[in-house]
């Protein structure tokens, strides 16, 4: 009896194997568990099956029973989903899948993510303001008089009654309308020249702006801090030096260069043959801007900084055109 119920296994095992529609599959359902079915006819002659093996015949046949109904869900399935998969048009399951790109950080916002990261180490917090400025934090706060000539340097795009800001410098004016000092801060932004586009220049480009104000900052803190910055990003070997420089809003200005991470000082194209590179404006912020956004200038001084993240990132990845930067070329931004 045994025998023949795994007989029955057999074949029956063979012929879902074999199924290839739904149709064969609901056939073999009635041929084995059906109410006339082989294995439902052998429950049914249960009893006359003597009562020494009756248990055990009872409980093969039930397994049996249930090895086969579970054979033919799965055979249902897998035929269920073949089906689905062949009413797609042009799917073929057996091709490799798609890779899905997965997008990331714009060269130019990893270099000033580092740069913020370095000064936020160093106990600076970030600020930020408004592109569309107004000529009064632009340039006036700023101690640029109205017909002063350095507001021609500063080719502005004019909106309406507004200027798209031209520097980041503005944000020190909001500031220090808002804060009390002792403070210190960066401002990173986007700002705006009426330039000609070429390999060096860009009427859209990035600036980080570095602002401190407390009690007895003196120029050394500013060349102190500045150092530190530029060991820090491009390597404790490279130098700096300062230069002195003009601009309306500090006092004295400077201008500060590194030694040349190409040829490390050696001289060579990059540097024109000097082995020095000009990095960023800087200096102690005059009085009178001070004065204009209401601190007192007797107790409190500071300096502030504020340097161009294209020309930064130029000098870090060795680029020698800047609007690479803008042009969105997969190929260029898979290299960072
Ligand atoms: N705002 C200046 C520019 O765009 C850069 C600059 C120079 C910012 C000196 C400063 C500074 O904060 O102290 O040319």
């Amino acid at each position: 009896m045994i025998e023949r119920l795994q007989t029955i296994l057999k074949n029956a095992e063979l012929s879902i194997m074999d199924a290839e529609d739904l149709k064969s599959i609901d056939d073999i359902r009635v041929k084995y568990l059906g109410k006339s079915g082989e294995l439902t006819e052998i429950l049914k002659g249960l009893n006359q099956v003597s009562a020494d093996l009756r248990p055990q015949v009872g409980k093969v046949s039930n397994e049996i029973k249930n090895k086969i109904a579970e054979l033919l869900d799965q055979k249902k399935e897998d035929l269920d989903s073949k089906v689905n998969q062949s009413a797609i048009p042009g799917w073929d399951p057996t091709l490799p899948g798609r890779k899905s790109v997965i997008g990331k950080m714009h060269p130019l916002m990893i270099v000033q993510k580092e740069i913020a990261d370095i000064f936020k180490n160093l106990g600076f917090d970030v600020a930020e303001g408004p592109d569309l400025e107004t000529d009064y934090y632009n340039f006036l706060a700023l101690n640029f008089p109205p017909d002063h000539p350095a507001r021609d340097a500063q080719d502005t795009f004019y909106v309406k009654n507004k200027v798209l800001r031209t520097h980041t410098s503005p944000i020190q004016v909001r500031e220090m309308e808002k804060r009390k000092p002792p403070f210190k801060f960066i401002a990173p932004g986007r700002v705006y020249r009426n330039e000609a586009i070429d390999a060096t220049h860009h009427h859209i480009f990035h600036q980080v702006e570095g602002f401190l104000v407390d009690e007895g900052i003196q120029f050394i803190h500013l060349k102190g801090v500045l150092d530190v910055f530029i060991k820090k990003f491009f390597g404790a070997e490279v130098k700096t030096r300062f230069r002195p420089s003009f601009f309306p809003f500090t006092e004295p200005s400077a201008e500060m260069d590194i030694s040349c991470v190409f040829c490390k000082g050696q001289g060579c194209r990059i540097c024109k043959q000097s082995g020095w590179v000009e990095m960023m404006g800087c200096g102690m912020i005059d009085p009178v801007v001070l004065k204009n956004c209401g601190i007192n200038d007797e107790k409190w001084t500071g300096f502030a900084f504020g340097m161009g993240v294209e020309r930064i990132a130029l000098f870090k990845y060795g680029i020698d055109d800047i609007r690479l930067f803008y042009q969105n070329d997969i190929r260029f931004l898979n290299e960072f």
